[in-house]
Formats: structure tokens, C-alpha cells, sequence
């Protein structure tokens, strides 16, 4: 026997059973973005790696080992997209999008990162991305709390996730703040894990997200970003927090957010959940006012996030928010032969009458009994039946796959209004 081939370990199916779900996700979160004017962006999985380089930063976990890089037959260093902001700034430039100077977006699909797949962390996943480019202040920076907070009571989810805040300051203060605390790990360096000693030399901010308990302990005593900040910004950051408690939104200053892409600076935020054991995050983003001009565009203020799209999904299960699987209104049955082209014609002729109507038409035969426990099991409420009485006489049988009562015969001329009536109760 030949050997079955497998998916790429880390990268999934999304199997029928599991479309329905996605695709209410989908359009629930385009309707939303839609409500606040929103337009949508599609650009390329495959980018040049320099791109996510030159954002991302080169000493982080995502550009040091996680992205899918090859060299395609120009001899061109190619890398499969990470994550979308980067991208998305590419094709506004590209485009000069932002000689209209602002921008509103939103993006979805999916994204690669060589991670150790676990529940919820896989090396395709889904985000969806909102991105809003060319606008100052905290008052947009609270629109895009809004919406997100928006969709997790669609989606009711909102009690399993909290939002958490930090503000990074600017490039000075935040190189103030490193210089401070290289000094403070410098004294202690002996207590550090292999992994923060290494971010000490390349990237020491990382080391406040440091999971390892000693390091922790340390960063008690280590010297406090929020300090170094100018006054405009704790201004900037407290306009946030009032803005929230007006809109009710609940949060948690947590000054060791720091975020694993470089390219933040000022607010940054993260949605998380205690339900999916170490993959808390289920949405993240913050500013990153210096990535336009670090691609090669004019300074433009730029904020945004993205959520993960699987780990929403494994929230929302239980939560009723989300069908699991779409269903069909209409299954027709048909013996084999003239009946099973009829029942083709009919279902035309349904949808073109009431294109709402999902219909599921059985053209490979078998026995009545073999059709309706087929009928039955995808979930419609009604099946019509076509055998060949039926056809003699111009009539459909109706039964109701989910009551008792005794399949019904109509007159063919006089479905439409039955299944009108039917569907509107
Ligand atoms: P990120 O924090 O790297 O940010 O990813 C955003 C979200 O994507 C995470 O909170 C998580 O839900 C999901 N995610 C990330 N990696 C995985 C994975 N391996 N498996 C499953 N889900 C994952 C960004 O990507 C930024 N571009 C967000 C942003 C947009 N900032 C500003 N604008």
C-alpha cells in the first residue's frame, strides 16, 4: 500500500463541519468593522523577508526563528507573512494610500510562524487585522478597544477575556528606561536564565515578559518604565484609562506588556483569556507611529491589532455565540432516473424564488428509507419527496423531518406558497 500523506505538522484542515463556525466569525467581524467605516485590505501571503527584517525587528522570536524563508528560482529571499501589519503598510505605500492621510482597514487570513504547535498555537493560524493609519491621540486608540469589545459580546465571549494596557513612550524613553535597566540585570546577571541573558545583550525589554519565577522576583525591584515618561505621555495614557472607564470597558495596567514585535512605541494592549492554558493572548496590537517611515513613507501616526482566529473559535465554543454547523432548510428526495432530474429542476426553481433558502437536492438514489436518515441527519427542517408517483400526478411530498406529524402531498403549483408560509412561522 502506498503511504498516506499528511498535512505539514502545525498547519490544519478546516473540515465542513467546522466552516459554519468560521464563516459566522467571518462575517460577524466584517459586519462590525463595516459599522465603524472600515474598508477591507487583501495583500499576498509571500513577501520579500527584508520587509519583516526591517519591522519586525532582527532579535526577536518571530524573525530569529519562526518565519518560512526560501529562496525562490530568481534567487530572491522570500518569506510567507508572520503576521499583517507590516504587510499592510507595504501595499498602502505602494499604493500611496496615505497621500490621503488616513486610513481605516481591516484584513484577515492566514499567517505562518515556525512555533511548537499546541492548542491554539499553530504554524498556520488566522488572524483578523484592523489597522487605522494616519490618526493621533487616544480617542482612536479607544475606538479599536471599542470594537474589539464589541465583537466579544457578539460573539459572548466578553466575560472569559480581559484587557490589559501598558504605554511603551517614546524611542528616548524607552532607550532611557534600557540603558537603567541593562544596569540593574548587569548587577544581578548571575540570577538570570539563559534566555533573558540573551535578550540582555540584544533586546532587553523582552526580558520584562520573562514566564521564569526568578526572573520575576527580580523585575519587582528593577526600575519602572512608566517613570520615564514624559509628561504628555502619561497625559496621552491616562486620557485612555478615562475613556475606557467611561465606555465601561474593564482593564489592568500591566507594565511588563511589552509585546514580542518591535515596532510598538506608546500604548500597547492585549486581550487575555484563562481559558486556553499558556495561550492566553487572543488579541493584541498597539501604536507603532515610526514603521511608515521605516519602510520609506513620511511620518503618519499608525495604530492597530489582530486576534487570532482559533483561539477565538476555541473560546466561543459553549458560549452559543456561534452555530457550530450551518444546516440546510430543504432536502429533496428523488427516486433515481426522471425523478432525480426533476428534483435538480426543482431546486432551481426554488432558489430562484426565495434565494434564501438552502436547499439539498439527493441525485445518487437508494432507497426512501436510506434518503431521509441521510435528510434527517443534515439537520433540515424539511424534506419534499419526488418518486414516481409523484411525477405522474405533478405533485410533492412534504414531511416535516422534525415532528411526528404524516408526510403531506401537494399540488407542484402550489408549493412556493406552502414553504413561504412555512418558512415564516
Ligand atoms: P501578535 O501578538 O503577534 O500581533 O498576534 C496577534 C494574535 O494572533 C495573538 O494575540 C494570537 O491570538 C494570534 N496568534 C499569534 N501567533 C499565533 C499562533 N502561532 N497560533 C495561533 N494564534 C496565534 C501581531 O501579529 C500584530 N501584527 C498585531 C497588530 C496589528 N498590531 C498592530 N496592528
Amino acid at each position: 500500500m502506498v503511504e498516506a500523506i499528511h498535512a505539514v505538522r502545525g498547519m490544519n484542515d478546516i473540515l465542513p463541519t467546522q466552516t459554519g463556525a468560521w464563516r459566522q466569525l467571518e462575517t460577524a467581524f466584517s459586519d462590525c468593522l463595516s459599522q465603524y467605516g472600515y474598508r477591507e485590505i487583501r495583500f499576498p501571503l509571500i513577501e520579500k523577508t527584508q520587509l519583516f527584517k526591517r519591522s519586525i525587528g532582527e532579535i526577536t522570536d518571530i524573525v530569529e526563528k519562526e518565519m518560512y524563508t526560501f529562496t525562490d528560482l530568481n534567487g530572491d529571499s522570500l518569506t510567507l507573512r508572520p503576521e499583517g501589519t507590516a504587510v499592510c503598510l507595504r501595499a498602502c505605500l505602494q499604493h500611496n494610500l496615505l497621500r490621503e492621510q488616513q486610513q481605516k482597514l481591516w484584513y484577515s487570513g492566514p499567517m505562518f510562524r515556525h512555533e511548537r504547535p499546541q492548542q491554539g498555537r499553530y504554524r498556520q493560524f488566522h488572524q483578523f487585522g484592523v489597522e487605522a493609519l494616519g490618526i493621533e491621540g487616544a480617542a482612536i486608540e479607544l475606538e479599536l478597544i471599542a470594537i474589539c469589545q464589541r465583537l466579544w459580546r457578539i460573539l459572548r465571549i466578553d466575560e472569559h477575556v480581559n484587557l490589559q494596557i501598558n504605554n511603551l513612550g517614546s524611542l528616548n524613553e524607552r532607550n532611557n528606561y534600557k540603558d537603567q535597566l541593562v544596569a540593574y540585570f548587569k548587577e544581578h546577571f548571575e540570577q538570570l536564565d539563559e534566555q533573558s541573558k540573551h535578550r540582555l545583550q540584544h533586546n532587553p525589554l523582552r526580558i520584562l515578559d520573562s514566564k521564569n519565577p526568578g526572573v520575576q522576583e527580580l523585575l519587582q525591584h528593577a526600575p519602572k518604565l512608566f517613570d520615564f515618561l514624559s509628561k504628555e505621555n502619561k497625559q496621552s495614557f491616562t486620557a485612555l484609562c478615562e475613556g475606557l472607564e467611561k465606555m465601561a470597558i474593564p482593564y489592568e495596567i500591566n507594565p511588563y506588556l511589552v509585546r514580542g514585535l518591535d515596532y510598538y512605541g506608546h500604548t500597547v494592549f492585549e486581550w487575555i483569556t484563562g481559558k486556553l492554558g499558556s495561550q492566553a493572548a487572543v488579541c493584541a496590537g498597539g501604536r507603532y507611529d515610526k514603521l511608515v517611515e521605516q519602510l520609506g513613507g513620511k511620518p503618519t501616526p499608525a495604530v492597530g491589532f489582530a486576534l487570532g482566529i482559533e483561539r477565538l473559535l476555541l473560546l466561543t465554543e459553549g458560549s452559543g455565540g456561534l452555530q457550530e454547523v450551518e444546516v440546510p432548510e430543504i432536502y429533496i428526495i428523488a427516486s433515481e432516473g426522471k425523478a432525480a432530474e426533476h428534483a435538480v429542476l426543482l431546486a432551481e426553481l426554488l432558489r430562484n424564488t426565495n434565494p434564501q433558502w438552502s436547499i439539498i437536492t439527493s441525485t445518487a438514489g437508494g432507497s426512501f428509507k436510506s434518503q431521509f436518515k441521510k435528510a434527517d441527519k443534515s439537520g433540515a427542517r424539511l424534506a419534499l419527496v419526488l418518486g414516481e408517483a409523484e411525477l405522474d400526478e405533478e405533485s410533492v411530498g412534504i414531511k416535516d423531518l422534525r415532528k411526528t406529524e404524516q408526510q403531506i402531498t401537494l399540488p407542484k403549483a402550489a408549493l412556493i406558497a406552502y414553504l413561504q408560509d412555512y418558512f415564516s412561522r
